[in-house]
């Protein structure tokens, strides 16, 4: 079938056309041409989806039947998505968890159940609900919405998971939060997202979907072993309090990505995902994402890129040497 990636230049988009293309599909991806080229064999088509004539005139001459959207972050966005591609058969958009009022810091029950933003703040969370709205009553009956947790894997330019395996690789005593070590967590490789959001628009399936890992698949802890495991580094673990790391300036999720203090933990990473099991989404082995990202980030480095304005992930070495005991 035509299926048109909105985006699919960079990580998770780039995932959804190389996956089509394994399904057989017609695929083209709808970009401004800033951030790359799509994967080879796809059709390239450009424009910025801000601008209300730019879909409607890069589709003349090529109609898509499915839609996967990982691209929508403004209002304007969804409406011109809303306006062009109506009548397609299936359309799964890429949300967040943070289209939830609630989230952070949850926990998120199944997805019926919890509130979603209705404000008009211009802001990603409400953005995210906005464009699941608008577009939803557009498409109707085959419009899905992925509300995804954290996305990791190759091409992944957030460089979370990236700093901690370039950290550890590098050995020596590293900073871990010591409450935070055996939090549990969960995420979504971005292959196993992309292939699934490519079924689900050709099943025409409908609904909001918390697509991320089962709950507990896994702990920071274990994560940042399997870092040290991929990467052969001699890293030792150097626990710190949360409350000394607290006061020391240590910005949760930024310096320490992925680290939350273990209240806001607790509850942000218990996110139900029964409808994401019984759609079929699937949860490879967490040592296939890290190994993957770690051999991607040796041979195909991107430059680091903020997609909400959030600064570079990782702990300053002025800040980290303040932590580590004297040598
Ligand atoms: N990373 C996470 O952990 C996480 C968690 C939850 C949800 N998400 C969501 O997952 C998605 C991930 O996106 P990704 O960056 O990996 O997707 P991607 O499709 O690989 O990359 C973003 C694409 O959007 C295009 N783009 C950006 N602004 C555009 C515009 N105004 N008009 C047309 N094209 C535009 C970019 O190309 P050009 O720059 O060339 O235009 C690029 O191809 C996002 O929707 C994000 O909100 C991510």
């Amino acid at each position: 079938m035509r299926l048109l990636v909105l985006g699919g230049t960079r990580f998770l988009g780039r995932h959804v056309a190389t996956a089509a293309l394994d399904r057989g599909h017609d695929v083209a991806t709808f970009t401004r041409g800033i951030s790359g080229e799509p994967p080879a064999g796809v059709r390239a088509l450009r424009g910025n989806r801000d601008d209300p004539d730019a879909l409607p005139a890069a589709l003349r001459g090529w109609s898509p039947e499915l839609v996967v959207d990982t691209s929508c972050r403004t209002r304007a966005a969804a409406r011109h998505a809303a306006a062009a591609l109506g009548g397609v058969h299936g359309y799964a958009f890429v949300s967040s968890l943070n289209a939830y009022r609630t989230w952070p810091p949850g926990p998120i029950g199944p997805e019926d159940d919890e509130p979603t933003w209705e404000s008009d703040d211009d802001e990603y969370g409400p953005n995210k609900a906005f464009a699941e709205r608008v577009i939803g009553s557009a498409v109707g009956a085959g419009f899905l919405t992925a509300r995804a947790g954290l996305i990791l894997g190759p091409y992944d330019y957030v460089y979370r998971l990236g700093w901690w395996l370039d950290r550890i690789a590098r050995g020596g005593p590293v900073v871990v939060p010591a409450e935070g070590f055996d939090q549990p967590i969960a995420v979504v490789d971005a292959r196993d997202l992309a292939g699934w959001l490519v079924e689900m628009a050709e099943r025409g399936r409908a609904g909001a979907v918390n697509a991320t890992g089962p709950a507990g698949m896994a702990t920071l802890g274990g994560l940042l072993e399997t870092c040290r495991e991929v990467t052969g580094g001699d890293a030792d673990w150097v626990p710190v309090p949360e409350a000394d790391l607290l006061a020391a300036g240590v910005e949760p999720w930024i310096h320490l990505p992925l680290w939350l203090p273990a209240e806001t933990a607790r509850t942000a990473w218990d996110v139900d995902t029964t409808r994401a099991r019984d759609l079929g989404l699937p949860a490879r082995p967490l040592v296939e994402t890290v190994r993957d990202t770690w051999v991607w980030q040796q041979t195909d480095r991107r430059p680091f890129d903020s997609p909400n304005g959030l600064p570079r992930p990782g702990l300053p070495a002025a800040l980290e040497a303040t932590l580590l005991p004297p040598p």
